[in-house]
């Protein structure tokens, strides 16, 4: 690779090939994909994005582009010793506080998008777990859902403006922000969930929302995992401030417990709990305490929080679980949405299905109920090749689900897309993959297998 030439474009403390930096790039967050480089580029602005595209382009140089590295699924790591090319560097924001959007270079982290929507007094609707570290290019290019996509939809729903470099090197898109544009294909939508694939994401144009006056959290115990799932329909009814509903289970509780020296939510631990989050304006608690009044469960089974440090502390049990899970060794980590009607079976039977496949396995269950979406975590097997994946996704596709409910394809799932898309789907993938990237360039071997 000729580092010379990169370093013309993006300046020779833009091109990074010291091995111990390059390190942290090399392996996603799981540990379960590692990879080589000879270099990371950084470049600082949508130019010279486009010229690294177009000399790679020239020279028959792939590349992966990298936001926060927090991606589930292997899609962020030179597998095949790529080029990574880092946003890193592209970290601005300005929020235009009576348009009420906001517009970000790729790099900017996720939190801060939200502190900058909240300090010009709106609300960004996406929210996860790895807030401080994944970007906001990173988000759009796995479509991320998380925290909020009951009430605000997916990232995909937020994207009012897109700036992009194609793989044939041309910038395309716009960040004027208008909220209504019928011209034709729509790019933000192509480019979210696209996974790096067909184009470098470099500025994004957000829709922001009225921030929320009052929020409150609740956790609500149920000695049986049939009996949360069956309530989460009724909640979402009911709670007309709902922002998050979310599921975990007792054994998850007590490893998040175990990993971090918490006490037990509840005196007396049941089986599942569900995770409740309502915002809205003055009066939240009010509304959220008639509401649960109707609804008929007894007070020892919930707790509330409604300052801040309490509201974190009962969130910890949820957000832990990923963390928690990762002390235990490389996981596999599935992401599916399940049909409601399907879901308290789903959840009864998948430990079932991975001890048929691998006896030594644990299944970790968790997720975010309201929207059917379930992760679905084993450890204690190899995540290489164990055939866990498969009667999972095989399953999850026979109920009607999705093998992908968040995360995206990424290398992980790769082989599993035609369990969700014919193959008509996926010629006509592989037809638009061409069009934005003629040299396949752009994450080679993600989405869609190289063959
Ligand atoms: P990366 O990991 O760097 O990249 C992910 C993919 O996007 C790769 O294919 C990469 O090539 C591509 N990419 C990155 N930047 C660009 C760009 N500028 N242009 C084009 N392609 C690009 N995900 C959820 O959906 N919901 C959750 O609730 C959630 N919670 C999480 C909690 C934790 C603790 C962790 C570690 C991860 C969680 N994730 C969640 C997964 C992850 O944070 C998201 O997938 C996030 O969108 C990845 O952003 P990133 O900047 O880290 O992207
Ligand atoms: C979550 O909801 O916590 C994330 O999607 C991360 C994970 O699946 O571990
Ligand atoms: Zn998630």
């Amino acid at each position: 690779m000729d580092i010379e030439a990169l370093e013309t474009i993006v300046g020779a403390s833009g091109v990074i090939t010291d091995t111990d930096v390059l390190a942290g790039a090399l392996a996603d967050w799981t540990g379960r994909y590692i990879g080589h480089s000879q270099a990371m580029v950084t470049p600082q602005n949508t130019a010279q994005v486009a010229a690294v595209v177009n000399w790679c382009q020239q020279n028959g140089v792939a590349l992966v582009p990298q936001g926060g590295n927090t991606g589930m699924v292997g899609g962020s790591v030179p597998m095949n010793g790529e080029l990574v090319l880092s946003t890193r560097r592209m970290t601005a924001v300005t929020v235009d506080p009576d348009a009420g959007v906001a517009v970000a270079q790729a790099g900017t982290t996720l939190a801060a998008v939200q502190d900058a929507a909240t300090e010009a007094g709106w609300h960004y609707g996406v929210d996860l777990g790895a807030r401080d570290t994944a970007t906001i290019g990173g988000t759009v290019a796995t479509n991320a859902g998380g925290l909020q996509v009951l009430r605000y939809g997916d990232t995909r729903h937020q994207l009012l403006g897109v700036e992009a470099v194609t793989g044939a090197g041309e910038t395309v898109g716009d960040l004027r922000g208008l909220h209504k544009d019928n011209t034709g294909y729509h790019l933000p939508s192509l480019l979210a969930g696209s996974e790096g694939t067909l184009a470098v994401v470099t500025q994004v144009c957000l829709r922001l929302h009225p921030k929320p006056v009052d929020t409150a959290v609740a956790l609500i115990g149920f000695s049986h995992v049939a009996d949360a799932v069956e309530r989460v329909p009724q909640l979402r009814r009911s709670l007309s401030d709902l922002q998050s509903l979310e599921l975990i289970l007792q054994a998850g509780i007590d490893l998040v417990c175990d990993t971090y020296g918490q006490p037990q939510p509840f005196r007396e631990p049941g089986a599942a709990v569900l995770v409740v989050e309502v915002a809205g304006p003055q009066g939240v608690l009010d509304r959220f305490g008639a509401a649960i009044d109707t609804l008929g469960l007894s007070s020892h089974q919930i707790v509330v929080g409604e300052d801040r440090s309490t509201q974190q502390r009962l969130w910890r049990y949820r957000e832990a679980h990923t963390e928690a899970i990762a002390t235990l060794g490389v996981p596999i980590k599935l992401d599916v949405t399940i049909p409601q009607r399907h879901m308290a079976s789903f959840l009864e039977h998948i430990p079932g299905v991975v001890g048929a496949s691998d006896p030594d396995a644990t299944t970790w269950l968790f997720g975010h109920a309201g929207d059917g979406n379930i992760h679905v975590n084993i450890t204690g097997a190899d995540p290489t090749g164990s055939g866990l994946d498969g009667a999972v996704l095989e399953y999850v596709a026979e109920l009607g689900g999705s093998i992908s409910a968040e995360h995206g394809i990424g290398r992980a799932k790769a082989n599993y897309l035609r369990l969700n898309r014919s193959q008509a789907e996926l010629d006509v993938g592989r037809r638009l993959k061409d069009a934005f990237d003629p040299n396949g360039i752009l994450n080679p071997g993600v989405i869609f297998l190289t063959c």
